[in-house]
């Protein structure tokens, strides 16, 4: 079935997500259960700056179903740049997307990843769908090993290709659960693995943004020389605090986004 409306494409994600990350399935189903209604501040998509998969062209379905650019983010460390989109209908999730900039690597990954992307069948980037289409070509676990010696970025991109990293749940609008370590703990109790690098809570009251994440769960992954158990996605929660200006802050703070993005590391 073609995907042609931005509701079909966020359930299309979200079930996408889910098939490969039933923790988050799980969490959501907790929550509902504790009499919650789950609404998403951001959806995650990850990319390569070659010209084909650039953070504006995956971004073209939603800016044509109404999302606007609203800010943008660099990420030295990580060698990473990323975009934030938000739609006029603030129920909508925001879509955050990185991009890793294949000039600060090495040739071959260089070469590695125009590799995979010349896989791509002509104009598939261009799908409405194209954030929930999977991996659209072949890699072999060397590959995926190689490219995780330089970046577990780039390797988690070649291994699960174009959908969604991960899905965030919005504290503020949970009515017992909008206190991010109330939260946190009520998870831990329940056996859930929250993501300590730079401690559970990312942020804090003053930059307007506390975030914390599940770790990714393993997943077994076939490519096209055998199978691999590694990280796949993982569930996020957010809880925004208002401006100077009353307004709640929508934007995102790199330095804690750098942290979140480790919770698909092995090292945890
Ligand atoms: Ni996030």
């Amino acid at each position: 079935m073609t995907i042609k409306t931005l509701t079909g494409l966020l359930d299309k994600m979200w079930v996408d997500y889910i098939n490969i990350n039933p923790l988050a399935k799980k969490i959501r189903d907790v929550l509902m259960n504790e009499g919650e209604e789950i609404q998403n501040d951001h959806i995650a998509l990850r990319t390569f700056n070659h010209p084909r998969v650039t953070i504006d062209v995956i971004a073209k379905p939603f800016l044509d179903s109404g999302y606007k650019y609203m800010g943008d983010y660099q990420f030295p460390e990580k060698k990473l740049y990323a975009k934030h989109f938000e739609h006029a209908d603030k129920t909508l999730p925001k879509i955050f997307i990185s991009e890793l900039k294949l000039e600060e690597f090495s040739a071959s990954l260089r070469e590695t990843i125009n590799t995979l992307i010349s896989q791509i069948p002509a104009g598939m980037e261009h799908q409405f769908d194209f954030t929930s289409i999977g991996r659209p070509w072949i890699v072999s676990t060397k590959t995926y090993n190689d490219l995780l010696k330089e970046s577990d970025y780039a390797a988690w991109v070649s291994a699960f290709g174009y959908r969604p990293n991960h899905f965030t749940v919005f504290i503020n609008v949970l009515k017992k659960f909008s206190d991010i370590s109330f939260l946190n703990t009520y998870l831990k109790d329940k056996g859930y693995k929250l993501n300590s690098s730079g401690g559970e809570i990312k942020g804090s009251k003053d930059v307007c943004l506390e975030q914390s994440s599940t770790l990714a769960n393993n997943i077994e992954v076939e490519f096209s020389d055998g199978k691999l158990s590694i990280p796949a996605c993982y569930y996020e929660f957010a809880k925004r605090y208002p401006m100077k200006n009353g307004e709640l802050y929508q934007g995102f703070v790199a330095a804690s986004a750098d942290k979140i993005f480790e919770s698909t590391s092995r090292g945890q």
